[in-house]
């Protein structure tokens, strides 16, 4: 693969801004992510050093002022946090990476810099961490609260899950970021195996051709490992694609899960997209108790408030996993559960299967389990009004139907029904 074409759509698609400087740290190459996030555009940092875009601070000293002799033995990239000041001078903190590249006699002639901001990570982790203890608070106020407040706190659930969200993110960046470090030195390997041929070629040219230094040549080759370092690269594009792909996935499951529809207001949705967006977030929650099965239907686009479903969904999921859990706890702590996820199209509705194989639900209570504040959770861990809310959202609201099938011991089954055609109480108007 062509090194400059990959080059160019890391450069491209990396939420990390990239920065190439000379030995003295002039500007020669960045990407669209580094003037996004210093305010300048590419033509002016061109023209500016490294020490233009950073806060001349003792961290920023140490890499750039005193340690180049220390790459230089090491062969090392230097990782750390430095502060960044844009061009209306404001300040911000990256997570740097700081790659030396060395000429055939291992003198520094390229610094390459990845930075990623942090403060939008921490901001993440921040703005759930928020949710979390806002969550925390509607619990203690519980008692004098109305449902219908509750029903308002749409992130509730994402608040809980803020911790394991930050953990999935954190994964792929990881990797990415690591597989950035190996990648920068195959580049200076191939680099130094061009530079060896462009030496035969213009040997060829004075001294005539010659096998000797063909059989050099190859030498060079199987010193750098420059078949596996072919193949490896090819591998590591995938997974770094995977990487971001996943980070992407992620972020935009967040982005619809809390904002897919306006307040009150009823769209096109689609409950396998919806389905399928609600996984992201609750995976982290399944991945060590449970495999998900997830056989999605062709059916047809519904009428509804597709944030308010999603969070039904994600309320019944949770509560699954809750149960499977607590069989792991109580009964075999070998126990691994089974989540099937199942759509399909049926008498004017759709329809939305969550079936577990936890602890189940005793008869005596499956007509209670609907009713604000039933709980069997300990105090702290289940408020008792997921599923009350989730009534309240398909029954009421949509005009659908909420169902449960239980045996105790055995597992339980929630189904969601959706009318395809939601009349309207006031004007009695279909939708298409
Ligand atoms: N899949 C399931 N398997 C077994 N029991 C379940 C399942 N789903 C719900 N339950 C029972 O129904 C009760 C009520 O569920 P509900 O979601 O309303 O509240 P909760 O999960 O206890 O608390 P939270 O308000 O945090 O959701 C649960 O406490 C549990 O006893
Ligand atoms: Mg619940």
């Amino acid at each position: 693969m062509d090194i400059n074409y990959m080059y160019k759509n890391i450069k491209k698609y990396i939420s990390d801004s990239i920065i190439v400087t000379d030995s003295e740290g002039n500007i020669e190459d960045v990407n669209p992510q580094t003037e996004k996030s210093w305010n300048y555009s590419c033509d002016e940092l061109l023209r500016l050093s490294i020490g233009q875009l950073f806060l001349l601070d003792d961290n920023f000293q140490g890499v750039f002022e005193n340690t180049k002799s220390k790459y230089v033995i090491a062969l090392k990239t230097w990782m750390g946090e430095l502060i960044a000041v844009d061009k209306n001078k404001k300040t911000f903190r990256l997570e740097v990476i700081v790659c030396p590249t060395l000429d055939e006699f291992t003198k520094i002639i390229k610094y390459i810099l990845i930075c990623k901001d942090v403060a939008n990570t921490h901001g993440l982790i921040h703005d759930l961490e928020e949710k979390d203890k806002k969550l925390r608070e509607s619990y203690e106020a519980l008692s004098n609260v109305q449902l219908s407040m509750i029903q308002e706190d749409k992130m509730a659930n994402i608040g809980q899950l803020s911790a394991g969200i930050a953990h999935e993110i954190n994964n792929p960046l990881g990797f990415i970021i690591s597989n950035f470090g190996t990648l920068e030195k195959y580049i200076d390997k191939l680099f130094l195996i061009i530079n060896s041929y462009k030496n035969l070629i213009n040997s060829f040219k004075t001294e005539g051709f010659s096998e000797e230094a063909i059989e050099r040549l190859n030498k060079e080759e199987r010193k750098v490992d420059l078949d596996f370092i072919t193949s490896d690269i090819v591998e590591l594009f995938k997974d770094t694609e995977d990487g971001i792909e996943r980070v992407r996935k992620i972020v935009v499951a967040m982005k619809n899960f809390a904002h897919s529809t306006v307040e009150g207001e009823f769209q096109q949705y689609d409950i396998n997209e919806g389905i399928t967006q609600t996984l992201v977030i609750a995976k982290n929650e399944l991945k060590y108790n449970a495999t998900v099965e997830v056989m999605l239907g062709e059916i047809p686009f519904v009428q509804a408030q597709g944030n308010e479903i999603n969070q039904t969904i994600l309320n019944i999921i949770i509560n699954a996993s809750h149960a499977i859990k607590e069989k792991q706890q109580k009964i075999d702590p070998n126990f691994f559960g089974q989540l099937t996820i199942k759509t399909y199209c049926e008498n004017d509705y759709v329809s939305c299967v969550i079936e577990d194989n936890g602890t189940g639900i005793p008869k005596e209570v499956q007509n209670k389990i609907f009713e604000p504040f039933y709980t069997t959770k300990p105090i702290g861990k289940g408020t008792g009004l997921g599923l009350s809310i989730a009534y309240d959202t398909i029954v009421n609201k949509h005009r659908g139907k909420l169902e449960v099938e239980s045996t105790l011991g055995i597992g339980a089954k929630f189904t969601i029904k959706l009318p395809i055609l939601l009349e309207k109480e006031d004007e009695g108007v279909t939708n298409e």
